[in-house]
């Protein structure tokens, strides 16, 4: 479903430019979890706004399901992403003194989904994230993973084929990660979503089926994990 062949993006800071992406290509099927891993600086970042749709690669090409992406002008990666893709970020990003249902709603609000249809399909993602007893706490009422969740639970309210986090532990204690990557594991598994998620936590990274390296805008790396382990594993040494 994810195809890229020589992906390059390339920034310009005045006389200099910054090769964030230098030729990294890649397959990604229907389906699969996926963790892409990189020291910081290595284009990771980047490499997912160019799957997410939020950017144009400077060349190369990038096909999501058999369509090419690499042209499409600004309307029209807005409108695939909001079909195809859901984010989670580090830092939540939701809305502050705003509950959880309507952090949830909001996509549905965008995409003109009204009244009792948007509130019900918010409830049944805030149910899957197991948060359906904390619909109508702010942000700052719910714990950092409680907070992570209604960010996942926003991401899928519109039933996204493909669910993109960039480092979506990052500031959660070990303990909660291991919870938010249970709650990526079983949305994988029950709903058959890609999950395609960057770490700089080997552990966290060794609970996808599929670990891609990345350094200095390629990849340097990509193995399959064949025992991926399974939420409440214990942390051994690495
Ligand atoms: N908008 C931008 N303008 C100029 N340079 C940029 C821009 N975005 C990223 N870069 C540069 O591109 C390179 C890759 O950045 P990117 O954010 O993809 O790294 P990353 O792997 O996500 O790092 P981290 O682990 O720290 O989040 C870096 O050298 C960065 O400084
Ligand atoms: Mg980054």
């Amino acid at each position: 479903m994810i195809q890229t062949e020589n992906l390059m993006k390339v920034y310009q800071m005045g006389d200099s430019e910054v090769r964030a992406l230098n030729g990294a290509s890649f397959t990604i099927d229907k389906g699969e979890m996926v963790a892409i891993m990189g020291p910081s600086g290595s284009g990771k970042s980047t490499l997912m706004s160019i799957i997410g749709c939020l950017d144009a690669p400077t060349s190369g090409k990038y096909m999501l399901d058999g369509v090419s992406v690499e042209n499409m002008d600004e309307a029209k990666l807005a409108e695939t992403r909001g079909r195809k893709i859901g984010f989670v970020f580090q830092q939540f990003n939701l809305l502050a003194r705003t509950s959880a249902l309507e952090n949830v709603m909001l996509p549905l609000t965008y995409a003109g989904v009204s009244g009792k249809e948007r509130n019900d399909r918010a409830m049944k993602a805030l149910d899957r994230v197991g948060l359906s007893q904390r619909t109508h706490h702010a942000p700052n009422e719910l714990s950092g993973g409680q907070q992570q969740r209604v960010a996942i639970a926003r991401a899928l309210v519109n039933e996204p084929a493909i669910l993109l986090a960039d480092e979506p532990t990052g500031a959660l204690d070990s303990k909660t990660s291991v919870e938010i990557m249970d709650l990526f594991q079983s949305l994988h598994k029950d709903s058959g979503q890609t999950v395609i998620l960057v770490t700089h936590d080997s552990y966290v990274a060794r609970h996808t089926d599929r670990i891609i390296k990345i350094s200095d805008g390629k990849i340097v790396s990509d193995e399959a994990n064949r025992n991926p382990l399974k939420a409440g594993a214990p942390r051994m040494e690495e």
